[in-house]
């Protein structure tokens, strides 16, 4: 005992950063299940879906090749990259060189932990969008930065107010961060909302990190969501990262990318090719295969069709129970108002979950701004979204 107490404490940016949201609902929920409460989870964007079997079938035959085995090239195989570029081309019309503005990632939330470090000094200032995922706020402290929470409002569709930010915050900001289509709101970002920030971003001096990984997953086909690098001038100030975990029903596997601006690419290289050796060479050659199978535009299509019954399914729940939600252009999230009588996201889902065995994201865990709100996933089947609306209901009226 007295020997524990001379040992010295765990590393500051540990014990002030707060755990990981997720983490939490998962534990709250699993807490929940181990009183023998019966529990449906809205909680994670995690696809119930299984990833497809022409991805699975590629990956079985990937790994069971020797030269796959070996460490990757650090920023990932040639055949990833240039696949990667070439779904850059055809999605958004964005060339890139392979080369240089491409590399691999763990899945696209490792990029996210690593970028900071790649572009933050301690003290220096990034704009992290509030609500949004923890993860760019609590990484770039980790990289010993300050930041400044950028509102992202019901009244502006959930953009960022680029006139209300002060000129001293824009030519102080190093990196603003940026996810569209939005978790959690569903927002997406027109196209010129992403070329007025571009034009910021060179005028003041800034980065941009756009976070895309629900690039594929909106509900109005005839208006895909955008990439930034669609913008003129973004490849000098934009990084983007993508990943085919919310793509391709692939959470577990972590496989992901990001592309843009080389100084940034190369500087997001340095730090991971000192940090982590790249995602396995299997899984990297099971992508490209299924980003050229010819079921893959189908299989993609076939998923947001799915989201879609889904999300009216929902909201059909959602409005007998004289609930209100922001309508969703794209991600599997919907933003949903606090029931009337409620004060407190934090304290509504430990409610519900305690008495109606539900989990949902409460809306203060994406920021200040998340107040009042909380967030279900549509990552359910159809049936328990069904169940999840029948207790929601019970849980109201009583
Ligand atoms: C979410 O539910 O917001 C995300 O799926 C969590 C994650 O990607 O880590």
């Amino acid at each position: 005992m007295e020997r524990e107490e001379r040992l010295p404490e765990v590393s500051r940016r540990v014990r002030e950063v707060p755990p990981y949201l997720f983490a939490e609902i998962d534990r709250a929920r699993d807490e929940a299940i181990a009183r023998g409460i019966d529990v449906i989870s809205l909680g994670i964007g995690d696809p119930d879906q299984p990833t497809p079997a022409f991805v699975i079938e590629a990956m079985a035959e990937e790994i069971a090749k020797a030269e796959n085995h070996t460490y990757s090239p650090y920023w990932g195989t040639d055949r990833f990259r240039q696949a990667v570029a070439g779904y850059m081309k055809g999605r958004f019309g964005v060339e890139l060189d392979p080369g240089k503005e491409v590399i691999a990632l763990i899945g696209a939330k490792e990029g996210l932990g690593h970028l900071p470090l790649a572009l933050l000094d301690p003290g220096d200032l990034a704009l992290i969008p509030d609500p949004a995922y923890p993860v760019y706020e609590n990484a770039s402290r980790y990289a010993g930065a300050a930041t400044i929470s950028v509102p992202l409002l019901e009244e502006n569709g959930f953009l960022p107010d680029l006139s209300a930010l002060p000129e001293s915050v824009l030519r102080t900001a190093k990196v603003i961060f940026l996810n569209y289509p939005n978790n959690p709101t569903g927002a997406l970002a027109p196209l010129s909302f992403l070329e007025e920030l571009v034009e910021l971003a060179h005028r003041f001096g800034f980065y941009i990190v756009s976070d895309n990984p629900y690039a594929e997953i909106y509900f109005d086909e005839e208006h895909p969501p955008h990439s930034i690098l669609e913008v003129e001038g973004a490849r000098e100030v934009a990084i983007e990262l993508h990943s085919f975990s919310k793509t391709f029903n692939m959470t577990g596997w972590r496989i992901g990318w990001a592309c843009g601006a080389e100084r940034l690419v190369a500087a997001l290289g340095s730090i991971k090719s000192n940090m982590d050796s790249g995602p396995f060479k299997a899984i990297q050659h099971a992508v490209v295969r299924a980003l050229s199978h010819p079921q893959c535009g189908d299989f993609i299509r076939s998923q947001r069709e799915l989201m879609r019954k889904r999300l009216s399914l929902l909201k059909e729940g959602l409005s007998r129970l004289g609930l209100r939600w922001c309508e969703p252009g794209g991600a599997f999230y919907l933003w949903v108002h606090l029931p009337e009588g409620y004060q407190s996201s934090i304290k509504f889902c430990s409610e519900v979950l305690n008495r109606a065995g539900l989990v949902f994201g409460p809306g203060r865990g994406y920021g200040v701004y998340g107040e009042g709100y909380f967030r279900i996933c549509l990552t359910t089947p159809e049936e328990k979204i069904a169940q999840a609306m029948e207790r929601l209901a019970g849980f109201l009226a009583s």
